[in-house]
């Protein structure tokens, strides 16, 4: 057993709060569909739902909801998709199946943290590049050199990413292919939030068929509004998709089949672009109060504005480590957001803003005036 056990801190800190608080500005995805209203207007679609068996499903998923799934990745079949619980399984399986322990992987940072703390706990030698706040959260080439090395057998990216909300351009994309293709390793793509992009920015485009090695990680948790829904994906090569497919059995045997029942529902191309546009209204409504509060508060507050994701990872200039500031949010002001901290950036803290105005503005008042008592 590992002494040096690296414990999911966001994770679990946010399990705890998260359903407990008053005003809950911690979550990464807007706020979340009621199956009223994913179905709104289709009730037979919802009537024929509820009586549908409770068998398995597929272990690597219902054959439809692969296609659908498939259908969004050009080039890709349903024999490159593996369906998952929620991508937090896929990344987990990804490593499991591609890597040893000992072996080298490159992760992006900042990041959620979890194929961090995965790699970590299952003995890989971790390095990691970074995102640059200083410049925009533009992608730090150079870093990203010194991290590649001849053993590198994995390169992990999350884009758009979490917390900063930052899209790589194409050069980025570029630069990330190469450096891989360098090493000889594999790309695992964590994509979760493409779709939750602002303003009319068009879905930012997968790195799946821009380099053959690619595992491209997805997921309806924040881009559809769907997180309790738990249904992510792996798309990747016919034979390493086989080698997912091949844990999954092992792990969970299969999503549920209610789960991968709505899932293939919510991914009907007329279906989807309902919820996506619904998505984008929260956000766009939503960053624009945000955006109004960090400027009415600028001596206090600054970030750098995401360019998707419904969360803003701000900086603020307090004397107060940010995992107490937050402890002192929750007790004295009923409200949570992500400490910087759980992405190793003390001073900044992870806001959600797709969320209703009114339960946004009253969050904000409240961790305003935790800044302030500090
Ligand atoms: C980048 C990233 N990947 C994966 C996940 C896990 O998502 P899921 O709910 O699909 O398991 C999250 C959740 O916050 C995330 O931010």
């Amino acid at each position: 057993m590992r002494e040096d056990f690296f414990p999911f801190a966001l994770e679990r800190e946010m399990s705890i709060w998260e359903n407990r608080v008053r005003y809950n500005l911690s979550e990464s995805g807007v706020k979340p569909l009621t199956l009223v209203e994913l179905f709104e207007g289709e009730e037979q679609a919802l009537e024929a739902l509820m009586h549908a068996e409770l068998n398995y499903p597929q272990t690597n998923g219902l054959p439809k909801l692969r296609e659908a799934i498939a259908a969004m990745y050009p080039g890709a079949g349903p024999e490159n998709v593996v369906v998952t619980v929620g991508a937090a399984q896929a990344n987990f399986t990804v490593l499991m199946s591609e890597l040893d322990p000992g072996e080298e992987i490159a992760v992006m940072l900042p990041n959620y943290m979890q194929i961090y703390g995965v790699a970590k706990n299952y003995g890989l030698d971790v390095r990691t590049f970074s995102l640059r706040e200083e410049d925009d959260w533009a992608l730090d080439t150079s870093s990203l050199k010194q991290a590649i090395t001849g053993k590198t057998k994995l390169v992990a990216v999350c884009n758009p990413n979490n917390p900063s909300g930052h899209i790589l351009t194409a050069e980025e994309r570029q630069a990330v292919i190469e450096a891989a293709a360098d090493a000889g390793a594999w790309i695992l793509s964590d994509e979760v939030y493409a779709g939750a992009e602002r303003d009319e920015r068009p879905v930012t485009p997968s790195l799946w068929g821009e380099y053959e090695r690619v595992f491209a990680i997805g997921s309806l948790s924040k881009a559809y509004g769907l997180p309790g829904l738990r249904i992510g994906w792996v798309v990747a090569p016919p034979d390493a998709a086989e080698r997912i497919w091949a844990r999954q059995d092992y792990i969970t045997i299969s999503a549920t089949m209610l789960a991968n029942r709505i899932a293939t529902y919510a991914l009907q191309p007329a279906v989807r672009s309902k919820i996506l546009s619904r998505t984008r209204k929260y956000i766009r409504r939503g960053l624009e109060h945000f955006s109004r509060w960090v400027q009415e508060n600028s001596e206090l507050l600054s970030f750098v504005s995401p360019q998707a994701a419904a969360i803003a990872f701000v900086k603020y200039e307090r004397p107060i480590n940010s995992g107490e500031l937050v402890q002192r949010l929750i007790r004295e002001h009923e409200a949570y957001v992500v400490p910087g901290d759980h992405f190793g950036l003390d001073q900044h803290l992870r806001i959600s803003f797709g969320l209703p105005v009114d339960y946004l503005q009253e969050g904000l008042k409240r961790v305003l005036a935790a800044l302030k008592e500090a």
